[in-house]
C-alpha cells in the first residue's frame, strides 16, 4: 500500500491561519503589533526568494515585517550596527539573518549579537543551549516544522528508533535534539557514517537533510516508517528533488513528505509561530 502523504502546504496553511487569529487577539489586548526584520546580505536568487516569501507571509499574518537589504559588499561592522539597532527597536520582536552570509562576515559573530529573545531562527547559542536542556526557547523553524508534521502522521515517538541523516546546525543536530526531548533513541548520521543504509533500514522515523538529491532509496526504508525529506535539490531542468528517492519510497513508507510541499512551507510557518511567540513574551 502506498504512503500516506504528509502534506506540508494545506497544514503550514491552518498554522498561519491561526497565527493570524492569535496576532489580532494579541493586537487587540496589547496594542502592539508583533514585527518581524529580516536582514539578507548580498544577492543569493535563492536566499532572495525565501526572503520575500517571508515577507508575504507576514503580511498575510498581520505581522509588522520590514526588510533590510544589504550589498554582498558590507562589512561585519556596519551588519552588528544594524543589529544593534533592532535589538534596541520596540517594533521589532524578530530579528532573522538570511545564511548563507558571504565569506568575509563571521556567522558566528553576527549570530552572537541578535538578542536571544529576538532570535526567531533559534540559532544564537543561548538558545541552542535551551533547546539541549530543553528549557524554553525560541526553537529552530525547520526542526520545528519537522515535529508538527511527525505528529500531525501521528507517528509515536516514545521509544522510536529516530534515524537523522545530515549533522547541519540548523537541522540535523536540532531535530536530533527535539526527537531525543520527545523520548525517540536517535541515531545521527553523516558522510562519514558506516553502513548508512543499514542504519536507515532501522528508523521508524528516518528524518532527511543531506543535501543529496535522492540519495536515500526506497530499499533503505523500513516498511511503514515515517519519511521526513528536507531537501531540496534543484535539477538541471529547474524541478525540484529531495534527498529521498520519492517514487521508490513512498512504496515502502507509512507516510511520507512529497518536495516540494512537505517541510519548505513549515520552515515559513514556524517563524511565523516564533515571531509572535516573542512578541508575547517581550511584550508580556
Ligand atoms: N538559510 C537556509 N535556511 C535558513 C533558515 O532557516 N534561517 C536562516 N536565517 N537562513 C537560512
Amino acid at each position: 500500500m502506498a504512503a500516506q502523504i504528509l502534506d506540508g502546504k494545506a497544514l503550514a496553511r491552518e498554522i498561519r491561519e491561526g497565527v493570524r487569529e492569535d496576532v489580532a487577539r494579541f493586537q487587540a489586548e496589547t496594542e502592539v503589533q508583533p514585527g518581524l526584520a529580516v536582514v539578507l546580505v548580498g544577492d543569493d536568487p535563492a536566499s532572495r526568494i525565501y526572503v520575500s516569501n517571508k515577507e508575504r507571509a507576514c503580511q498575510a499574518a498581520g505581522i509588522y515585517s520590514e526588510e533590510h537589504k544589504l550589498p554582498a559588499s558590507t562589512t561585519q561592522s556596519d551588519l552588528l550596527d544594524l543589529i544593534g539597532r533592532l535589538n534596541r527597536d520596540p517594533r521589532i520582536h524578530g530579528i532573522l539573518v538570511q545564511l548563507p552570509l558571504p565569506d568575509a562576515i563571521d556567522e558566528g559573530a553576527v549570530l552572537d549579537a541578535i538578542d536571544p529573545a529576538k532570535d526567531v531562527d533559534g540559532f544564537h547559542p543561548v538558545n541552542v543551549a535551551r533547546l539541549v536542556l530543553n528549557q524554553e526557547g525560541l526553537r529552530p523553524c525547520t526542526p520545528a516544522g519537522i515535529l508538527e508534521l511527525i505528529e500531525r502522521a501521528g507517528t509515536p515517538l516514545r521509544g522510536a528508533e529516530a534515524v537523522v541523516v545530515g549533522r547541519s546546525n540548523i537541522v540535523g543536530k536540532p531535530v536530533a535534539m527535539m526527537l531525543l526531548h520527545r523520548h525517540a533513541t536517535v541515531t545521527l548520521c553523516h558522510s562519514r557514517t558506516r553502513d548508512l543504509a543499514e542504519v536507515c533500514r532501522r528508523a521508524d522515523v528516518l528524518v532527511a537533510a543531506v543535501g543529496r538529491s535522492e540519495m536515500i532509496r526506497g530499499d533503505w526504508i523500513k516498511p511503514g516508517a515515517t519519511v521526513i525529506d528536507v531537501g531540496i535539490n534543484r535539477q538541471a531542468d529547474g524541478s525540484l528533488r529531495g534527498d529521498v528517492a520519492f517514487d521508490e519510497a513512498v512504496q515502502v513508507a507509512g507516510a511520507i513528505t512529497p518536495v516540494p510541499g512537505g517541510v519548505g512551507p513549515m520552515t515559513i510557518a514556524m517563524l511565523l509561530v516564533n515571531t509572535l511567540t516573542a512578541a508575547h513574551r517581550q511584550v508580556g
